[in-house]
Formats: structure tokens, C-alpha cells, sequence
């Protein structure tokens, strides 16, 4: 096992009915600016609940941050945040929203040039705007994580950030929420937690029998709920094996002491900017090829996990490891997920040059031994057409 620090600073508060408990999360002095998206929240009831936890504290709102949350819009919500003197921050959605929250928190103590630098810079921000969320969307484990997409439609780029000044001071998970929750996003929310666990587990043995366990129970748990969530969403239990699952799937804990991967998410990423994509299915079109191609590094995990979570008895390393990516793909189908960027566009040529050329001009150097170079991501992109 590698050395580590860990701290998590982030309050959970999970359970049925707890969006209630809000008022008791923020500071009585706050000025509070609620950001939520394109209005689901009115829908289903959630908006109401906040808002009335939250008579008697001092808030406004800002409403339609889009999915994958766009710098343009975040720029809005910047100066309502300085035009109106907002000391603290609640996100009400998800990972779209958190993650433009995140931003919002670092953007308002920055002083540099442009905020856009945090993004390109790679500016990592030590204390920004506290904030707190109230998440609608079990998928990204933003709510118990320091790290945030952002995007900007002018120059096509989707870009991370983060920093340890940027986890919510508390987030609020009711499972109830996701009865309002299309299938497709449920599905997305499965996939994309599915596969934040492989990133930080499909690289090399490193002996840490915990982290291993840790994984594969997320993963396990994940295969069991998914098809009860998708059948019925109103059914508390698989829901809130569900939530829990995505909020461990990405908030550190499994990622101590070992390597970590994260080319899909980073090749993904791309498609998103390019094509709009949904972000959990540019992973499902990435994950297979990329395990192919790295397939000699990366066929002990993956046999570990072939065995231990498909239950993959028969064969050589090499067949279970096969075997194993099989598995995984034929899982995305069953959620009704495309692995191919051909089932999602048919403008895909030139695409994984374009994503190596970008890789290039950032000096990217991808994968768990920083060995995925532009023209590897290349070769991987174009096996997933
Ligand atoms: O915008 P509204 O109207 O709220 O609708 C949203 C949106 O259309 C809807 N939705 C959310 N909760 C709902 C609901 N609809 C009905 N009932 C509810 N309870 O779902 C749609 C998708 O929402 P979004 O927040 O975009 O989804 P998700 O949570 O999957 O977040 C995706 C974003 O997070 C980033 C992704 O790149 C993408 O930009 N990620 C953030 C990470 C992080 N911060 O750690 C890690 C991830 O790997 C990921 O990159
Ligand atoms: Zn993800």
C-alpha cells in the first residue's frame, strides 16, 4: 500500500425527510445564494422543501445552470454573487450543479485575471466561498468531493478543477429524490459511479486488500440495485443503496494508498466538449477499449475483478480478464447505455485525432504510470468508433 493522507471534511446528513434539517447547516449570518438547474427541482417537490426549510435565512436564488455547467453561465451567477454581497452558497441539483457551485466558491476569493485560469492553470484553491449542497442526482460523488467539471461552449473545452478548499461543508442526501429521475439519467448515475470505482481500481496490484474489498463492494452493490432503481425508483431501499454507492464511489476513501487511473474520464471528457455526449456515456463508449488496449497491464485487476465480482471462475488470467470486459460492456447494454461513438454520432472521424492533438498541446500524460500518451489515446478512441 502507497502512503497517504486522508481528510474529508464534508457532513452527511442522509436519510429520508432531511432536506428539513437544512436551516440548522448554515451559519445564521449567512447571505445565501440557492443555484439550482433547468428547473427539475419545481417539478418534483425539492424546490419547495429548500425553500421552506429555509424561510427565515437570507437568500436569493439562481436558477438554470445546464447540465454540464457552462462557464458562461457560471459568469452570470459571478456577479450576482458580488452585485449582492453572497457570503455562502447552496447548491440544489447534481453534479452539474455542485460542480458550477465548486466553481462559483473558487471563483469568487480568486484574484488573478479571468476566472478561467483556475480551469486552465490549474489553480487549486486552498479556501473559496463555503458552500453546501443538496443533491438530486446520486452519480458524481461531487457532493462529498473537492473536484469540478466545467465547460465552455465558445472554445469547445470541458476542464477540471478542485483543490481542498472546495468540499461542501455538508451535503444533504435523501434518496426519495431520485423517484423523479428519468430513466436515462438514473442509468447514467449507475454507469458513471460504476466507473469512477474501475478508475481507481483497474490499474496494477499494489496490496491493499481493503481498498480491493472497498471497490468491489461498491461495484457489486451497484450490479444489485441497478435493476431494482431502473424498475422502480420509488422503491426506498435499492435507492439508497444507490446513493450511498455513488457518494462512496468518489469521495477519497477508495482512492488512499492506491493508483489511480482516470484516461477514460479524461478521453470522455473530450467527447463531451466535441459531441454533447452524456457524461457517463462517453465513459461506457471509452472503458471497454481502453481496458483492450492496456489489456497486458492491467489483466491481473482485471481478472481480480472478473472473478470476485462476476464471478468468473473459469480460464487463464488472460480469459477471465477478457472475460471480465465482457461482462462490463454487456452491463452498460442492460442499463440501455451504447459502448460505440458511432451509436451517438455519425461525425466521428478525425475525432481521436483531434483528442491527441489537444492531449498534445496540454503535455498530457495519462494513466496510473503516466505512461497513455496522445498517440495511445488516439489508438483507443478510434477502437471505440
Ligand atoms: O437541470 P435540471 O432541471 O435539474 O435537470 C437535471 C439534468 O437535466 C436532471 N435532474 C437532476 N436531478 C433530478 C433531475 N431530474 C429529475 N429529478 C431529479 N431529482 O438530470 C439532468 C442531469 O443532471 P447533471 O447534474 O448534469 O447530472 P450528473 O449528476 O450526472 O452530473 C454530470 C456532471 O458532473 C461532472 C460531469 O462531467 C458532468 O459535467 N462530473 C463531476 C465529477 C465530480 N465533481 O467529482 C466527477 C464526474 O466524473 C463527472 O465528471
Ligand atoms: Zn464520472
Amino acid at each position: 500500500m502507497n502512503n497517504f493522507e486522508f481528510k474529508n471534511p464534508t457532513k452527511i446528513i442522509f436519510g429520508k425527510d432531511t432536506i428539513a434539517k437544512l436551516e440548522s447547516e448554515i451559519p445564521a449570518d449567512a447571505k445565501v445564494l440557492m443555484l439550482y438547474g433547468g428547473g427539475s427541482i419545481k417539478k418534483n417537490g425539492i424546490y419547495d422543501q429548500v425553500t421552506k426549510a429555509l424561510s427565515d435565512v437570507d437568500m436569493i436564488e439562481f436558477g438554470g445552470i445546464p447540465a454540464n455547467p457552462e462557464y458562461a453561465t457560471l459568469m452570470e451567477a459571478l456577479k450576482v454573487i458580488k452585485k449582492e454581497d453572497i457570503n455562502y452558497l447552496l447548491a440544489v441539483g447534481g453534479g452539474s450543479v455542485i460542480d458550477g457551485t465548486k466553481f462559483l466558491s473558487a471563483a469568487a476569493v480568486y484574484d488573478g485575471d479571468t476566472p478561467w485560469d483556475i480551469l486552465t492553470k490549474n489553480v487549486r484553491t486552498k479556501k473559496g466561498m463555503p458552500f453546501g449542497t443538496v443533491l438530486t442526482l446520486p452519480a458524481t460523488g461531487s457532493e462529498m468531493n473537492s473536484g469540478a467539471v466545467i465547460t465552455r461552449a465558445e472554445t469547445k473545452e470541458k476542464l477540471a478543477m478542485g483543490g481542498p478548499g472546495l468540499y461542501p461543508e455538508f451535503s444533504i442526501l435523501d434518496p426519495q429524490v431520485i423517484t423523479s429521475i428519468p430513466e436515462r439519467q438514473l442509468a447514467n448515475g449507475i454507469t458513471d459511479a460504476f466507473t469512477h470505482v474501475l478508475e481507481q481500481y483497474m490499474t496494477y496490484p499494489i496490496d491493499a486488500l481493503l481498498q480491493d474489498r472497498f471497490a468491489e463492494s461498491i461495484l457489486q452493490t451497484l450490479i444489485d440495485v441497478a435493476p431494482k432503481v431502473l424498475k422502480d425508483p420509488t422503491d426506498y431501499k435499492p435507492a439508497a443503496d444507490f446513493m450511498w454507492s455513488c457518494t462512496m464511489a468518489l469521495n477519497g476513501l477508495i482512492q488512499k494508498g492506491v493508483p489511480g487511473d482516470w484516461a477514460v474520464h479524461m478521453m470522455g471528457h473530450e467527447l463531451t466538449a466535441l459531441f454533447g455526449i452524456d457524461h457517463a456515456r462517453t465513459l461506457a463508449i471509452v472503458a471497454p477499449s481502453h481496458y483492450k488496449y492496456n489489456f497486458e497491464a492491467k489483466k491481473e485487476k482485471l481478472a481480480q475483478y472478473g472473478e470476485r465480482v462476476w464471478n468468473i471462475t473459469e480460464g487463464s488470467v488472460d480469459d477471465k480478464a477478457y472475460a471480465a470486459i465482457e461482462k462490463t460492456v454487456a452491463f452498460f447494454h442492460e442499463l440501455g447505455i451504447d459502448t460505440k461513438l458511432s451509436d451517438y454520432t455519425k461525425e466521428y472521424e478525425g475525432t481521436a485525432e483531434e483528442i491527441s492533438k489537444r492531449f498534445t498541446d496540454r503535455g498530457w500524460k495519462l494513466g496510473e504510470r503516466q505512461a497513455l500518451l496522445p498517440e495511445d489515446a488516439e489508438k483507443i478512441v478510434k477502437m471505440a468508433y
